[in-house]
């Protein structure tokens, strides 16, 4: 059997959240998709036994959805995907908020909120039967998972690794630097748009007018 072929089968990519003794959880998923559309929405989430997010969803039974857009930094497939929560705070390496308690990412496609009505035990996963309570929209297109595994699945393996391997979470080290500059004459914080190693040596505390050279970083 060529099992490749499984990878040509459509679907989109989403991040779901939900809680688990209180605290968030969540993974990536593919295996989600509309059942049918009235009176009520109604989807199906197929689910890893094994996996934390299925725990937490047996115990809240309730989930939310966030539709993975084509922008989305490959880091959040890794960050969702690769680890699991059991062993990472998942929800604090990305921008987040919380709609109705539950977690989703703040740049979206769109957003499901769910609630399981019924579930089926298959071999290895969960298929979870659920009502849509909620949904909005969010921005931009959805990403399709036959162009994650095409393009983007070798860049989000590399993120997650320079993830594991750095400890730093892609994006946040820059806008870290940026604000930890501080004058040493009168304890002034840079924090301007401009990186603060870009800013022309000409440039003067806005406070004490010492030079540039007199600033450190934190
Ligand atoms: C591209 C991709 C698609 C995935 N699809 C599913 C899926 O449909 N269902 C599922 O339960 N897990 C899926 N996973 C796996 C989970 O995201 C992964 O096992 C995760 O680490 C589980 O984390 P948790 O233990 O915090 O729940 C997928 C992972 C990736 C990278």
């Amino acid at each position: 059997m060529e099992t490749k072929a499984l990878y040509k089968i459509s679907y989109g990519l989403y991040v779901v959240g939900s809680k688990l003794d209180g605290k968030l959880a969540g993974c990536v998923v593919d295996a989600f998709i509309q059942s049918t559309s009235s009176p009520v929405p109604t989807v199906i989430l197929c689910s890893i036994q094994a996996n934390q997010t299925n725990a937490a969803i047996k115990q809240t039974g309730e989930f939310t959805v966030s539709v993975l857009g084509r922008d989305v930094e490959p880091f959040v497939i890794g960050n969702f995907g690769f680890q699991s929560g059991r062993d990472a705070d998942k929800w604090a390496n990305v921008e987040h908020r919380l709609a109705g308690g539950l977690p989703v990412l703040d740049k979206a496609a769109a957003y499901f909120r769910c609630r399981v009505t019924d579930q089926k035990e298959l071999s290895t996963h969960t298929a979870f039967f659920c009502e849509v309570t909620d949904a909005w929209l969010g921005e931009g297109e959805p990403l399709i998972y036959g162009d994650y595994q095409a393009s983007m699945k070798a860049k989000t393996l590399e993120a997650f690794k320079a993830f594991k391997e750095t400890g730093i979470v892609p994006g946040r080290q820059a806008a870290e630097k940026k604000t930890k500059w501080v004058c040493k004459i009168c304890g002034y914080v840079y924090d301007g748009q401009t990186p603060f190693e870009q800013l022309p040596e000409t440039w003067k505390c806005p406070v004490c007018g010492h030079p540039k050279s007199d600033f450190e970083m934190l």
